[in-house]
C-alpha cells in the first residue's frame, strides 16, 4: 500500500477523496490547512469524517492563512458553513500538534519511501520546505490536485485564469511548483471530466457521503452543473491507477498576482534566450487526459457499500 500523508482543508470533495484513500492506501496522518474552510475548521472535520468512516489517523494542524496575500473567504457557498454540508453536528475539537513538523520529521523517517497527497492550498509543503530544504530530495513525490492549463477549455473555477488551490496561494504554489521535489498535478484539465451524479452518489449506499455531498449538488444545480467533480478524489486515482492518465512533463510556474492571480503556466516553447521563468525548474508530470469512465467505475466500486 502507498505510504502517505493527505494535506487537506476538508470540504466534501475531499471527503470522498479521505473515503477512497482509506481503501487503498497506509494513511500515516492527516495535515490540515486553510482553504474550503479556516484551519481549525479543517481539523475538526477531519476528526469528524474520520470518525464517521471508521479510519483512526492522527489529525494535525497546520497554516491559517497564505504566505503573502491577505486571507480571502472561505468556501461556504460550495461546501456549507461547516465544510462537510452543514449537516452534522462536531463536537470535535479543532486543537492539535503541528502539521509542518509532522511532515518534516515523517519524511526524515521515511526516505523516499513517502507521497505526499495535497489537495488544499499549498502552504504547508512550502512552510516544510521552507524549514527543512533537506526533505526535497527525500520526498518520494507530491500529488497535488490544482491547477489548470486549459485542457478541454477547463482554464479556471475562482477566476478564468485560475483554480481554487493555487489561487489561495499562489506564492506558495509557485515555491512547491518549481522545486526539485517530483510533483503529479491533477488540473482542473482531467477533475473536471470526472463528475458523479445525485444517482450515483445514492446509488454507494454511503449514508456519510450522501449526506455531506446534498449541498454540493444543489449549489451545482442551481449554477446549471448537474452532479458534482470529484476533484481531490483524482489524486488517489493516480496513486491507484497511473495508466489511467495521459502525462505531458514541463517545468510549472504561477503567476503570484493581478488578474491572472494562481493562473499555472507551462513550457509551450523551446527556452527564452534571456529571462527564462522555466529555468532551473524541475519538469514535473501533469495529468492533462484521463480515461474518465475507468476512474469513476473504480472509484464507485470502492466506495460501494
Ligand atoms: O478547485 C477544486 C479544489 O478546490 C478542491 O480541492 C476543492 O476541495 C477545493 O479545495
Ligand atoms: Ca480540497
Amino acid at each position: 500500500m502507498e505510504k502517505i500523508i493527505f494535506d487537506t482543508d476538508i470540504g466534501v470533495d475531499d471527503a470522498f477523496a479521505l473515503a477512497y484513500a482509506a481503501k487503498s492506501c497506509d494513511i500515516l496522518g492527516i495535515t490540515c490547512v486553510f482553504g474550503n474552510v479556516a484551519v481549525e475548521q479543517a481539523v475538526r472535520n477531519a476528526r469528524l469524517f474520520s470518525h464517521k468512516i471508521g479510519l483512526d489517523v492522527p489529525v494535525y494542524r497546520g497554516s491559517s492563512r497564505p504566505l503573502a496575500h491577505l486571507p480571502t473567504p472561505s468556501a461556504w457557498d460550495v461546501h456549507g458553513a461547516d465544510g462537510l454540508g452543514g449537516v452534522f453536528d462536531n463536537p470535535w475539537s479543532g486543537a492539535a500538534e503541528n502539521a509542518i513538523d509532522f511532515i518534516i520529521q515523517s519524511v526524515r523517517d521515511n526516505p523516499d519511501a513517502l507521497t505526499i497527497v495535497a489537495i488544499g492550498p499549498l502552504t504547508n509543503i512550502a512552510v516544510a520546505i521552507n524549514q527543512a530544504p533537506d526533505i526535497i530530495p527525500q520526498i518520494k513525490r507530491l500529488v497535488v490536485m490544482g491547477g489548470a492549463f486549459g485542457s478541454h477549455g477547463h482554464s479556471g473555477n475562482v477566476t478564468p485564469f485560475a483554480e481554487f488551490n493555487i489561487w489561495k496561494d499562489p506564492h506558495a504554489a509557485d515555491q512547491v511548483l518549481s522545486s526539485a521535489i517530483p510533483v503529479v498535478m491533477l488540473p482542473l484539465d482531467v477533475t473536471l471530466e470526472v463528475t458523479v451524479s445525485g444517482d450515483d452518489i445514492r446509488s454507494l449506499n454511503h449514508p456519510v457521503l450522501s449526506t455531506i455531498s446534498q449541498g454540493y449538488l444543489a449549489y451545482s444545480k442551481q449554477h446549471g452543473v448537474e452532479g458534482m467533480a470529484l476533484h481531490d478524489t483524482l489524486t488517489i486515482a493516480y496513486l491507484n491507477h497511473p495508466e489511467w492518465f495521459g502525462v505531458t512533463t514541463s517545468p510549472v510556474r504561477v503567476v503570484t498576482d493581478r488578474i491572472n492571480r494562481g493562473q499555472t503556466l507551462r513550457q509551450l516553447n523551446s527556452p527564452a534566450t534571456r529571462d527564462d521563468p522555466f529555468a532551473g525548474c524541475r519538469p514535473q508530470s501533469l495529468c492533462l487526459t484521463v480515461e474518465a469512465e475507468h476512474v469513476k467505475a473504480h472509484f464507485m466500486a470502492a466506495l460501494r457499500q
